[in-house]
């Protein structure tokens, strides 16, 4: 499929100088472009509220040609003055191309910023520009009053077609190959339900802590920055039903059904586990931080298809290794033995099937073995998610993106969790580094 992008584009980063630019927005665009899948007349605006070089924003190595194709914009994101100004900036750079370009306003700016940067684009007009798209980072919104009002907020500016919510995680390609891989194979799509699943896990360990990122992570949390957005995705892309063949741009409504179908625990104390490494309070100077950097829980579906199936969502920063997978556990039925799926998104994408099988020898002992399918052994060279992101967005593919409603139904599976842990701080369990939490 050929998916370079002819439609001359300019790309505005509100928020050059953080860390998402440097560490993966400018090194996608540098591989998209060295992929050549840039449009020919193609330029990046760098906004910053202070005056800053290329050097300071660009990554140290391997970015080279990016560098000519940005270039850097100060301006005051308070200031409405300042986004007509920008807004002539842009009809300027579309004089230069001599044609008319689409617009992709990326936000990566912390997100009690993101509201007000977003009514400033809406209030100067600049977002009802012909061909502009507004491209979000997670988190959206911090609950689901605040989510509805950012979801409110941005009806009044612009319609869901110019939205581009970003869950780089739908992005990844072991996330998009699930879908295929759950239709394309006879064993699997026929054993797709609870009657031969007995339980589902999403499991993403990371070992870095929180990077220096102690204010973000201070008003966040794993519930907010991990499982809202990137497991609940995953769960969805698990759970959903399948969009007949060639409707692929159907997906995002089949996730929403999913998310909606997901009941909220009801035992918060019982299926939800919080826990936070032990050293967090010092590197956020908080001693008292109640913030989790883990949390683990357990929910369940109302779709009659996964009725009873117990779905595990877990994730933690500085544990052992990073590692996210999503775990199927068939049961076990007349078998001796019960079998497990592993689709391991990252880091080495591939699938593993433990088997079990007889021991050689002359006993009739049986031992489980892994089936691997490992993606390192015969793919290489997969385009990184923010790289799919760009592209998807400049070419107005809105599948990987998540909608408002998706949004919304994702925080009411959460609701209860936030509201109990808002009233009561008692369940957080400390662990160690390198550990997981033992409760
Ligand atoms: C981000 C979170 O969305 O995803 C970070 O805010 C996390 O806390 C990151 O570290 C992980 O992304 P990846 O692609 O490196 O697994």
């Amino acid at each position: 499929m050929n998916v370079k992008v002819d439609e001359p584009t300019i790309v505005i980063i509100v928020g050059i100088s953080g860390d998402l630019a440097k560490r993966k927005l400018l090194p996608a665009i540098h591989n998209i472009d060295t992929a050549g899948l840039l449009p020919d007349k193609f330029r990046i605006v760098g906004v910053s509220r202070r005056e800053l070089t290329k050097a300071e924003v660009l990554p140290a190595k391997g970015v080279g040609a990016v560098g000519e194709k940005l270039e850097m914009y100060c301006m005051d994101l308070t200031q409405v003055a300042d986004y007509h100004k920008l807004a002539q900036h842009l009809d300027t750079i579309e004089h230069t191309f001599g044609a008319k370009a689409q617009r992709l306003f990326y936000l990566s700016v912390p997100p009690q910023v993101t509201n007000s940067v977003v009514e400033m684009l809406g209030h100067s007009g600049v977002l009802k520009h012909p061909n502009t798209k507004l491209l979000l980072e997670k988190p959206f919104g911090t609950d689901l009053a605040s989510a509805e009002e950012l979801v409110a907020n941005l009806k009044k500016y612009c319609d869901e077609t110019q939205l581009y919510r970003i869950d780089h995680y739908l992005a990844k390609e072991m996330a998009q190959n699930l879908i295929m891989f759950r239709g394309g194979n006879s064993l699997i799509k026929d054993t797709w339900s609870k009657d031969y699943i007995e339980s589902i896990t999403v499991y993403a360990s990371e070992t870095i802590g929180i990077e220096g990122r102690a204010e973000f992570y201070e008003r966040t949390g794993a519930l907010r920055d991990f499982v809202q957005s990137h497991l609940l995705q995953l769960a969805s892309l698990v759970l959903m039903d399948l969009p007949d063949i060639n409707k692929w741009h159907d997906i995002p409504t089949h996730r929403l059904q999913a998310l909606q179908a997901l009941e909220a625990p009801r035992d918060i104390a019982h299926d939800v586990i919080r826990g936070q490494y032990v050293g967090y309070r010092q590197e956020v100077d908080n001693p008292d931080s109640q913030v989790e950097t883990y949390v683990s829980l357990r929910v369940y579906s109302r779709d009659p298809r996964w009725e009873g199936v117990p779905i595990t969502l877990t994730t933690g920063k500085a544990l052992a290794a990073r590692t996210t997978e999503i775990r199927i556990c068939y049961r076990k039925g007349a078998a001796a033995h019960a079998n497990e799926l592993v689709l391991r998104i990252q880091p080495h994408e591939g699938v593993t099937l433990r088997f079990w099988i007889k021991h050689p020898g002359y006993d009739h002992e049986m031992q489980p073995l892994p089936l691997v399918l490992a993606y390192d052994n015969h793919f290489s060279g997969l385009p990184a998610a923010y790289e799919r992101v760009f592209v998807d967005a400049m070419r107005s593919d809105h599948t990987l993106f998540t909608t408002s409603d998706e949004v919304l139904a994702s925080w009411r599976v959460l609701a209860p969790i936030q509201q109990t842990w808002d009233m009561n701080n008692k369940e957080l369990v400390l662990y160690e580094p390198g550990q997981e939490p033992r409760v």
